[in-house]
């Protein structure tokens, strides 16, 4: 392994494993490819886009002519797919993106991987593919339970995934990781949505009666949850990645506003999301068994994204001015009477 497609680098995750790579492997070399959706951002990027050994392509993981000239011209050996439709309420107004990218644009890298031998092919996957889980926690083996158009598209990327091992012999690995927290996270997904909304004194829609849980992981956790896997990780397996430990959405609330001195006063309780799985837990003890350990609990994760939200204004304040957020603001929260 040492040549890179990274799809979705511009992204959340995406971006923070580029660097997190590009740090850690002096001499590997990385092509982001990423379509520069209104979630891919290239500022996530600005502190590596001088390294010799980045590279990036705007482009598309479901256009096949793109993949396999990049793959072609960079040599790649290695594989490792973020690019996708990532948020929940979105995929409940338009599934359509989810499905051509999720599916069909893992089923066009697949075959680039198939087509040029790769060493490894590696899917980052979710703890939403198991669906809500009221007790006990996931297993890599559970039966799959989505219920929302995001879950089901990245269900079925998974599927695709192993059935590309099992009838084609690609060398997959797929991770499913729980949510995560961190630097250059769009604003629209919950914890740099309440931060940023409180930091300026605007209510903090809570959805329900703010009793789900999530298991709220540090993106870095992850990242490196992902590289162990690549290394030392076994061919046709799912590993999941999370603190393997929950915190209900109300309590999360609850932290944001204790960390930056602001009222409880601010959490506004609005209509449900519809389907809203309850509770992600992760049983991480596959993963912990090659030698991984999360760092961060999910208060000190979210304690350390605080803090960058406070210091980096400079990132997330053109995003909430732009057009395309707010008329999404407007979207999601207008008839939930903000906005
Ligand atoms: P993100 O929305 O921040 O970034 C997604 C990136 O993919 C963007 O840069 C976007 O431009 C790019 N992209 C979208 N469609 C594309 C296409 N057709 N071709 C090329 N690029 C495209 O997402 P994220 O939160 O960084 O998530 C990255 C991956 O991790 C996703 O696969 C997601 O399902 C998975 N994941 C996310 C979380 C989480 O908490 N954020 C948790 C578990 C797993
Ligand atoms: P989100 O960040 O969208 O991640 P996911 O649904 O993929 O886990 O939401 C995390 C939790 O926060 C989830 O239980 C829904 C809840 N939530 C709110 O209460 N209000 C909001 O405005 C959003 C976006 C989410």
């Amino acid at each position: 392994m040492q040549n890179f497609l990274i799809t979705g680098g511009a992204g959340f995750i995406g971006s923070n494993f580029v660097r997190y790579l590009l740090e850690r492997y002096p001499h590997y070399r990385v092509v982001v490819l990423d379509k520069l959706t209104y979630a891919g951002n290239l500022a996530n990027l600005r502190d590596v886009a001088d390294d010799p050994r980045f590279t990036f392509v705007q482009g598309d993981i479901a256009d096949a002519e793109v993949v396999h000239r990049v793959m072609r011209e960079h040599a790649i050996d290695t594989i490792v797919n973020f690019a996708a439709a990532t948020h929940v309420d979105r995929s409940l107004m338009e599934p359509d993106e989810f499905l051509r990218t999720d599916v069909f644009g893992t089923y066009v890298l697949l075959e680039a991987a198939r087509a040029f031998g790769v060493e490894r092919y590696h899917q980052i996957s979710t703890d939403e593919v198991y669906g809500q889980v009221l007790e006990g926690r996931s297993r890599e083996d559970d039966k799959l339970h989505t219920r929302s158009p995001y879950s089901a598209s990245k269900a079925s990327g998974d599927l695709l995934c192993l059935a590309y091992h099992t009838s084609f012999g690609v060398p997959v690995t797929i991770t499913r990781g729980s949510n995560n927290v961190g630097p250059y996270q769009y604003p629209e997904k919950v914890v740099p949505l309440f931060v940023t909304n409180a930091i300026d004194d605007l209510p903090l829609p809570l959805y329900g009666d703010g009793t789900q849980m999530r298991d709220y992981q540090y993106v870095l956790d992850h990242c490196e949850g992902i590289d162990v896997v690549l290394h030392r990780g076994q061919v046709g397996e799912i590993y999941n990645v999370g603190t393997g430990s929950e915190m209900r959405n109300i309590d999360m609330a609850r932290l944001v506003l204790d960390l930056l001195g602001k009222p409880h006063s601010l959490i506004r309780p609005v209509a449900d999301r519809p389907g809203h799985d309850r509770r992600y837990a992760l049983d991480v003890s596959k993963l912990r068994a090659l030698g991984w350990e999360s760092r961060h609990t999910c208060a000190e994760a979210i304690e350390k994204t605080v803090r960058w939200y406070v210091d980096n204004q400079w990132w997330w304040r053109p995003i909430k001015s732009g057009e395309h957020y707010r008329a999404y603001y407007q979207r999601q929260y207008g008839s939930r009477g903000l906005a």
